[in-house]
């Protein structure tokens, strides 16, 4: 899919009511969004499905909510403080910040293309003859472009892992990248910058706290390990759920509601045994990629990306990759995070944060897995993947979104065919003894066709039709979304119907 097809996306999330820019007549914040009256119903859904994927289907996995403000020294013990940090460089004739990490990659990628493109050149005039091993092998342009690639990214990663600012900016100025606004080389030096909000409680005169507004949901199922183990009567393992908004101060803040800077995430810490986490991550990594895949958008979709650069505390860590439209990207991260936030917080607090297991008769610190989705981004993944444009039979198109039926935000449009005659009371009846199991929408507006247009665009899997005959034989004109089909039926088989493929728990059962 091409940058094309995001701008439509982007501007069909405007169009129908599912996303909107934050303060949109102040002109906007930045990297801020809001979701309309089609977008919560969506996004809700998706928060359920995953809720319930996680507290229903696992006996031994239990919700919190936990506070988005929290004592300051809990980011001090979890790393925050001192290592949440992007490293930025300005350019001192356009006045624009940059993460000199995004520049070098940046740079990096048109090397890569440049190199594609050399390649693709070659098959079209080799033909079926070529051989593109060996024309990446033997060609000098591509042999010369990837030394210089390669030399570029392996300083680049050394700089990187040593935390070398210095090396960062010298890479800069070597590859002479230029500031895409001012198109200068006039750099500054580059700086760690912390990606924490932070804000003050109490009133100044009292003497404030500096307080921050958390960076992720995790921190508050650790500080809360051993409330909810002890009240819950948890045994090892077990899981805590959280659901919860998460703020970042990015500074490369692109790609519509990919990178935001006020976002959600849906997390659970697992806890284990020591020595047994590595068995427990490939069973998360199996179940989350089984809970993604069940939508049915195609498994070739999904890719796992393992991370080679572990942070210090943790042994394994992947991504679930999902094909976006601007390419393969991270929508949910698994890791195994080893004791490092227990004992940190341990140390930090002066608290002892242990588990006595029966059966082993002994005290330890629990290991944890961790898998964090964020809620945007899987909005963006099944909004992208739902899209599509049809050309149909008449030579019209129609933009459709194939939404999974269990997270379509109407479930049902009910559409008398004209305005009198007593259909639209009929209609009503239809949604009053509906509206307690599905989400109903009345639309006596404009043409059938425009109605059904109307309803393909946001998502709704059924549309119904009420006509002078529904008021004899109580009968209506079903239309299914997907294929266009329709077939007259019973009013009261409508519940049915509907309901098979509606259902959070027939979707449900596919994964448990
Ligand atoms: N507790 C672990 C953690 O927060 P992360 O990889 O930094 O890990 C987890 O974030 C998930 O949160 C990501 O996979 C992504 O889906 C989402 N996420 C992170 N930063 C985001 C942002 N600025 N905007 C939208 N979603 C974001």
């Amino acid at each position: 899919m091409s940058e094309d097809v995001f701008k439509k996306i982007v501007s069909h999330c405007k169009e129908y009511g599912f996303v909107f820019q934050s303060s949109e007549i102040y002109d906007g914040l930045s990297a801020v969004y809001d979701y309309g009256q089609m977008g919560v119903e969506l996004k809700n859904n998706i928060k359920k499905y995953w809720w319930d994927s996680m507290v229903l289907l696992h006996e031994n996995v239990v919700g919190i909510d936990s506070a988005i403000f929290m004592h300051p020294t809990i980011w001090k013990a979890s790393g925050h403080v001192d290592a949440f940090n992007d490293p930025l460089i300005d350019n001192k004739d356009s006045k624009k910040r940059y993460r000199a990490d995004v520049l070098i990659e940046d740079y990096l990628a048109k090397i890569d293309e440049k190199i594609n493109k050399e390649v693709e050149k070659a098959a079209k005039r080799f033909g079926d003859s070529f051989d593109e091993t060996m024309y990446r092998q033997t060609n000098p342009r591509v042999l010369e472009n990837q030394a210089k690639r390669d030399e570029v990214h392996a300083r680049f990663a050394k700089a990187l892992n040593d935390s070398n600012l210095e090396e960062l900016r010298q890479i800069i100025i070597d590859c002479e990248i230029v500031d895409p606004i001012s198109g200068t080389r006039n750099w500054t030096e580059v700086r760690q910058f912390n990606l924490m909000f932070s804000t003050e409680m109490g009133s100044t005169a009292d003497g404030a706290m500096k307080v921050y507004l958390r960076p992720e949901t995790a921190q508050g199922i650790f500080v809360n390990f051993l409330n909810v183990q002890k009240t819950g009567r948890m045994k090892i393992p077990f899981g805590i759920a959280q659901i919860g908004k998460a703020f970042r101060n990015e500074i490369v803040a692109r790609q519509f509601i990919f990178r935001m800077r006020e976002f959600e995430q849906m997390e659970m810490q697992f806890f284990v045994r020591p020595g047994e986490e590595l068995e427990w991550f490939a069973k998360w990594k199996e179940t989350r990629i089984k809970w993604h895949k069940a939508l049915g958008f195609g498994d070739n979709k999904y890719r796992f990306h393992d991370h080679e650069k572990l942070a210090h505390y943790a042994n394994a860590a992947t991504d679930v990759e999902f094909e976006m439209p601007f390419g393969f990207k991270e929508v949910e991260g698994i890791h195994s995070r080893t004791d490092f936030d227990l004992s940190s917080h341990e140390k930090y607090s002066g608290k002892k944060i242990q588990y006595f297991d029966p059966e082993l008769n002994k005290s330890y610190t629990p290991y944890v897995i961790e898998t964090s989705i964020g809620v945007d981004r899987m909005f963006l993944s099944v909004i992208s993947a739902s899209y599509a444009e049809e050309v149909l039979e008449d030579g019209e198109t129609r933009v459709v979104l194939r939404l999974p039926a269990a997270l379509a935000p109407i479930k049902l449009g009910v559409l008398p065919l004209i305005k009198k005659d007593g259909l639209p009371e009929k209609a009503r009846e239809i949604i009053d003894t509906l509206k307690f199991d599905f989400k109903c929408q009345y639309d006596e507006k404009d043409s059938i066709g425009k109605r059904y247009r109307r309803q393909d665009a946001i998502g709704t899997p059924y549309c119904v039709t009420v006509d002078h005959q529904s008021l004899e034989d109580n009968t209506v004109t079903i239309r299914y979304r997907d294929t266009m089909e329709q077939e007259r039926v019973a009013i009261d088989k409508l519940s049915a119907i509907i309901a098979d493929k509606v259902s959070m728990k027939n979707l449900l059962k596919t994964i448990g």
